[in-house]
């Protein structure tokens, strides 16, 4: 298959090509799509066939249920049973955004989507083409990243290119991606909500709108939220992550090159390596860690050495996605 990267105006898209898009999608083929947080691979919630296309193209295992993406909030009724009023206090509020919630899923939505669990994850997107794609489809979008299995999802189109060329129809180009890290997820079919992945939208945020919630500890983690027992957002480089000071960063930067490795470094501070990305703040590390991690891998860096950050807000984020990655952490 012969995979067409179209470029797309990302404030005002063409809506030639949306419809070029939507078509796809409506006759249960697969799609890439810019959304705030990453890209996405999108099919048809309600066509069985298009999901599984997901799972092969990717290379994901069956029991990783998907996201489903809405444009309008009365789409809620197609996928969910009924809404709880914690989830119309966070949807009110940060939709449409980064954060994903789960509740129980209606009957016809099928189990391929969900991984046969009774929930269903479901978020609005804030990008112009994501919503205008999912609304000229005339159906939820279930999307995961659009990245192969284990791989960093893509913030840029020739990311998804690299991993899925001759595997997908289409690309919608629509440049970088905003945050570069995935949505918030929160489980709301518990007594107590539960934070199953961090994201841009923060514990706290979430906490000034609907009270106390959990986040997701390490045990439960692999039973709650089934994807996250896989490797993730890893590079071909193996990840270091160093809490410790900026001398260790030094000690094993000169360690690794002993041993004939190339050294990258990424962090808020600069370090002298191979390679070196200083980041100016949170938002640039979030933005820029996937892509860095991709950019130090076609430069056939050794080792990628992450310089951690506090794990408040975005740096909960940050750190979470850097822990799944890393083979190693200096504390
Ligand atoms: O920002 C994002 O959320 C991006 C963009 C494309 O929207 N999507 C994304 O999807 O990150 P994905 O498939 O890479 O990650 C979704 C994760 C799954 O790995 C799974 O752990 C969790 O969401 N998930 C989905 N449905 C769930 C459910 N019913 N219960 C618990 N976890 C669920
Ligand atoms: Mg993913």
């Amino acid at each position: 298959m012969k995979t067409q990267v179209i470029k797309i105006n990302s404030k005002n898209p063409e809506i030639k090509k949306i419809q070029q898009a939507a078509n796809i999608i409506k006759n249960g083929g697969l799609v890439a799509f810019p959304t705030e947080t990453v890209y996405g691979l999108g099919a048809d919630v309600f066509n069985k066939e298009a999901l599984k296309k997901i799972f092969s193209a990717k290379g994901r295992p069956f029991d990783d249920p998907l996201i489903v993406h809405i444009a309008k909030k009365q789409d809620l009724n197609l996928l969910t049973k009924n809404v709880p009023e914690k989830a119309e206090k966070l949807i009110k509020k940060f939709w449409p955004g980064p954060l994903t919630i789960i509740l129980n899923k209606s009957k016809n939505v099928p189990m391929l989507a969900t991984a046969n669990l009774d929930t269903i994850a479901i978020r609005m997107p804030e990008n112009i083409i994501a919503l205008k794609l999912i609304e000229e489809s005339d159906t939820p979008i279930a999307a995961p990243s659009a990245n192969s299995f284990s791989k960093p999802s893509p913030t840029l189109a020739k990311h998804v290119f690299h991993d899925l060329n001759k595997k997908i129809p289409l690309i919608l180009n629509g440049g970088e991606t905003e945050i570069g890290l995935e949505s918030t997820i929160i489980d709301l079919t518990e007594k107590c909500p539960i934070i199953l992945r961090p994201g841009k939208i923060s514990q706290k945020e979430i906490e000034k709108l609907i009270g106390p919630v959990k986040i997701i500890s390490k045990q439960s983690e692999k039973i709650k939220a089934p994807g996250m027992k896989y490797k993730h957002y890893s590079p071909n480089a193996k990840v270091i992550l160093v809490m410790a000071n900026q001398n260790k960063i030094k000690e094993i930067v000169i360690e690794e090159r002993l041993y004939g490795k190339k050294v990258a470094v990424i962090g808020l501070n600069y370090h002298i390596a191979d390679q070196s990305y200083k980041a100016k703040d949170l938002n640039d590390l979030g933005r820029n860690l996937f892509k860095k991690f991709r950019e130090f891998d076609k430069q056939k860096i050794d080792t990628i050495i992450v310089e951690g950050v506090k794990e408040k807000d975005l740096g909960a984020a940050i750190m979470n996605r850097v822990k799944k990655a890393a083979t190693q952490i200096i504390n």
